[in-house]
């Protein structure tokens, strides 16, 4: 298990952060926390019905296929999941926190994580789909746009890793 401090001076109820690969049991915590944060987080960047729609692509039968990968590796405050995120040969497949605990520098931080763990299996280039919400997030993180948005409105990014 993996822990880290979140910067020092910043607001933040949270002192530390374990992280974990995520095992059949987070499941049903790992749906419904994918779920809260876009409709509460995500659908601050689209429209609700949008969020709805995305929220529904992915059910418990999905995650745990990926959790079978394994490909999620999951945040825990105190023993709670509070944001996780999903990796598949060069391609990060989401990343999601618990309204609860966003903004604490967590999401951050998991990717960073990830970034890591490819780039220790040799990719040099991490790619993924960006909604429109969390674009900015991804762009300020030194990832950049390679194609024109999907035709769901996804922003095809891609970040070196060196
Ligand atoms: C995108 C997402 C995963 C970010 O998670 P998060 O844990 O809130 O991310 P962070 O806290 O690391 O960063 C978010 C913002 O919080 C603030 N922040 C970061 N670290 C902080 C800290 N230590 N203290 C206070 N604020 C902090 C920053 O403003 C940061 O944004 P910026 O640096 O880009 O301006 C989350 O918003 C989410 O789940 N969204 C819905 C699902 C989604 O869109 N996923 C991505 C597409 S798959």
């Amino acid at each position: 298990m993996v822990s880290f401090r979140l910067r020092p001076g910043k607001v933040s109820t949270v002192k530390t952060v374990h992280r974990r690969l995520a095992t059949l049991n987070d499941s049903n915590r790992l749906f419904d926390l994918r779920r809260q944060s876009i409709i509460k987080l995500a659908a601050k960047g689209m429209s609700i019905e949008e969020a709805a729609r995305w929220a529904e692509e992915l059910t418990v039968a999905g995650i745990e296929r990926k959790i079978c990968e394994p490909e999620i590796w999951v945040a825990e405050v105190s023993e709670k999941v509070v944001s996780w995120g999903a990796i598949r040969g060069d391609q990060l497949e989401g990343l999601y926190t618990d309204p609860q605990f966003a903004s604490q520098g967590i999401g951050t931080e998991l990717l960073r994580m990830l970034e890591e763990l490819m780039q220790k299996s040799g990719i040099s280039a991490v790619r993924a789909e960006a909604s429109s919400n969390a674009e900015a997030f991804y762009l300020r993180r030194g990832y950049e746009r390679t194609a024109p948005p999907t035709s769901k409105g996804a922003q095809p990014i891609r970040k070196r890793l060196s």
